[in-house]
């Protein structure tokens, strides 16, 4: 399935003419943990635009056909794990709203290791909660997880349970860096989180779905082994192989994304 979004004026205005991004796609491995405030605004420029699209198509599609009982809420709380410059927090925002009119307070822990895109991450959000009329609550986790060790400190500082636990194109970077040695990185962060998440709460996983050469996988089948290994079920997830999604914005039409995803919920 194909699908094709355009960019917000409002926030295409605010990241190119306000912010400085640049379109510049990269062909380097993506470990933006490591990249600098020039790489970061290229990646908002480039990336950022392709996640929220992603997030509009996935959740946008679930809350059409389905009304999980936080959608009737109106205070929401939302954790990203590697949230990067927010492309995808602001995608879901919009169709949270757009699918619950009650809407009214959205908290937000953003975690993530590079400060740059962390910066920009809560700036976005700033504009977006004046734009979109729900008030955005953000709680930046500005930590590198290097290992086992700093998440299970992780796992002991988030206390509040969230409704929605997110996970965009940044699991890979853990599977590059070898974070959890040669164990499933997937696994290892899905039994980490899936207790801070609500009983009726979901977690979405998106990633790229390309082949490591680190781990010797391709990284869709690794996420859907790591999935085979927990107590947590698949409830949506992308048809076939993977998802081509388009982002029309005012540096390119129709760019193009592939992802692979899968929505976890705690019923078995
Ligand atoms: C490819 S970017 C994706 C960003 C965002 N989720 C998106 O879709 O646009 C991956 C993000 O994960 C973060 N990240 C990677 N490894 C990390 C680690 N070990 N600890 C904290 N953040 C990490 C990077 O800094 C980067 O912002």
């Amino acid at each position: 399935m194909e699908t094709y979004v355009t960019l917000p004026k409002w926030l295409d205005n605010y990241i190119y003419n306000e912010l400085g991004a640049k379109y510049c796609r990269s062909n380097a491995d993506m470990t933006v943990i490591d990249w600098d405030k020039t790489d970061i605004l290229n990646y908002l420029g480039t990336y950022f635009p392709r996640s929220y699209a992603e997030a509009c198509c996935i959740t946008g599609d679930y809350f059409s056909h389905n009304i999980p009982s936080f959608m009737t809420k109106e205070s929401l709380s939302l954790l990203d794990f590697g949230c990067g410059t927010g492309g995808e927090i602001v995608g879901i925002i919009s169709q949270l709203k757009d699918h619950n009119e009650n809407l009214k307070n959205v908290s937000i822990c953003a975690l993530d290791g590079n400060f740059h895109a962390l910066r920009l991450c809560e700036s976005v959000l700033r504009k977006t909660s004046e734009k979109i009329g729900v008030k955005i609550e953000i709680n930046p986790i500005p930590i590198t997880i290097e290992d086992f060790y700093d998440m299970s400190v992780l796992e002991c500082v988030l206390s509040t349970p969230f409704d929605i636990i997110i996970s965009f194109k940044a699991i890979c970077e853990f599977v590059t860096k070898e974070r959890f040695e040669k164990d499933n990185a997937y696994r290892h962060i899905i039994n980490t989180l899936m207790p801070k998440l609500v009983q009726e709460g979901i977690m979405l996983l998106v990633d790229v779905t390309s082949y490591s050469d680190i781990s010797k996988e391709w990284l869709p089948r690794m996420m859907d082994a790591g999935i085979d290994q927990v107590q947590y079920s698949i409830v949506h997830k992308n048809e076939g192989y993977n998802q081509t999604i388009y982002v029309t914005h005012s540096y390119k039409k129709n760019d193009k994304s592939k992802v692979a995803w899968r929505m976890i919920t705690h019923k078995k």
